[in-house]
């Protein structure tokens, strides 16, 4: 298998983005990707596009040829699909990508995740999210996606001894990384106190515990590591990219503390990588809820099981600290449009390696990503790095 590289990213702002259509947040992504990476569109091969739900949310299916159509392509009809695999659907267009570019089948091709939740019934958003559940034997009995999470956060708070202000301190450090991200949805600071006396979702959960509906789009262009520097002089290598599953239902579950698909995922990408979790400079990991983020970063191998919430109140994953966890803002404060996520995801690790992440930049060789579907049901983990062993 070749050695992949990502030689251009780009990102709509995210948030309520009333005046943006899906297919106008598409093409900017894309535009900005393609020209960052100084390439002409003709010089792209295919393009995946991840995305979780357009069917539902805005009624439009047929994703792949849409978003090759309106970013000018359509007439060199080269192959182009969607991904799908819930809220990971843009984390697993890039695995896919990068599969595609390390077999030798194509040489450049682009990897996006977009969504538009807004345009949605907000009375709809719930249920449209509890699809990403299992169906019959989760959402139909009644439980919602922050159901199913303030589940975990439960069992995690009574196996480990986690509080409530540990919880509170993950939302209060990803809005505070958030305010320095001019992609961000929200860029306020906030307080413990002001996310302990937000409205309840699902007990312990609260508004302030959960990532936000969004819309938005983001894009990376992928090569040959071989390639990369003929198209820039800061390209940035994927090390590892891969998936695992799990049981969709957390009843099927072993352990609601942890999210095993992670575990596995994460595992496995050392393994191809030759490294351990210590060298790991940087992650964006998937913080849905902020219970998420917790479990993330035991399971990812940063932190013990159960020293989640410690860490996060000692400091240990603000910038600066032992391992910056979340610097965009994470899904918390830097917004979730579903299926753009993931990809967003990469785009800022990458500036994190480039070392073009401005007032949020941190110091490391080697940055990981974790995008997840649902509960758990999916995780999909990307290791990127300055350089090449
Ligand atoms: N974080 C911070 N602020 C939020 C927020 C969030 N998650 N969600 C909403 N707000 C703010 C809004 O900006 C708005 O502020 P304003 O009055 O200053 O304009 C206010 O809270 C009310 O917003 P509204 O849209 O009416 O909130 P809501 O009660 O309908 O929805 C949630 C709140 C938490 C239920 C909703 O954001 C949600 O469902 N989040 C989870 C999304 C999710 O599960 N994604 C998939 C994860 S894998």
């Amino acid at each position: 298998m070749r050695k992949v590289a990502i030689i251009g990213v780009g990102c709509t702002k995210f948030g309520e983005l009333w005046e943006r259509s899906f297919r106008e947040l598409a093409v900017e992504a894309g535009v900005r990707a393609i020209e960052d990476a100084g390439i002409s569109g003709e010089e792209i091969e295919a393009i995946f596009g991840g995305n979780m739900s357009a069917g539902s949310f805005i009624q439009q299916e047929h994703i792949g040829t849409l978003i090759a159509d309106h970013v000018g392509l359509a007439s060199l009809h080269i192959p182009a699909c969607r991904v799908e695999a819930a809220c990971a659907s843009g984390g697993l267009a890039l695995h896919v990508a990068t599969l595609a570019v390390a077999s030798g089948w194509y040489d450049v091709v682009v990897a996006a995740g977009v969504e538009k939740m807004t345009d949605a019934d907000p009375n709809a958003i719930d249920e449209l999210l509890a699809a990403s559940t299992d169906r019959e034997w989760e959402a139909m009995q009644g439980a919602t996606l922050p159901a199913l999470f303030a589940m975990m956060a439960r069992a995690h708070m009574q196996k480990y001894g986690t509080t409530r202000e540990q919880l509170a301190l993950v939302a209060v450090k990803n809005h505070k990384n958030a305010s320095n991200n001019e992609i961000a949805q929200f860029r306020s600071k906030i307080s413990v106190d002001a996310v302990l006396r937000s409205p309840i979702v699902a007990d312990p959960l609260r508004v302030l515990d959960c990532s936000p509906v969004a819309d938005g789009a983001a894009a990376v262009v992928l090569c040959a590591a071989e390639d990369a520097r003929k198209y820039t002089d800061t390209p940035i290598y994927i090390r590892a990219s891969t998936q695992a599953c799990d049981f969709l239902a957390l009843h099927d579950r072993e352990d609601l503390t942890t999210v095993k698909a992670t575990a596995v995922a994460a595992r496995t990408a050392y393994k191809i990588a030759r490294i351990s979790p210590t060298d790991i400079g940087v992650a964006e990991v998937h913080d849905s809820y902020t219970i998420a983020e917790i479990m993330a970063i035991e399971d990812l191998g940063f932190f013990e099981k159960g020293e989640g919430g410690r860490a996060v109140e000692d400091g240990a994953t603000e910038i600066g600290g032992h391992i910056p966890v979340n610097p965009s803002g994470g899904l918390k404060a830097c917004g979730h449009p579903l299926g753009a996520t993931g990809i967003r995801q990469a785009v800022e690790i990458t500036l994190q390696l480039r070392g073009d992440a401005k007032g949020r930049q941190t110091n490391a060789e080697i940055g990981l990503t974790h995008n997840v579907g649902g509960t758990g049901g999916t995780a999909v983990v990307h290791i990127l790095s300055r350089s090449l062993p």
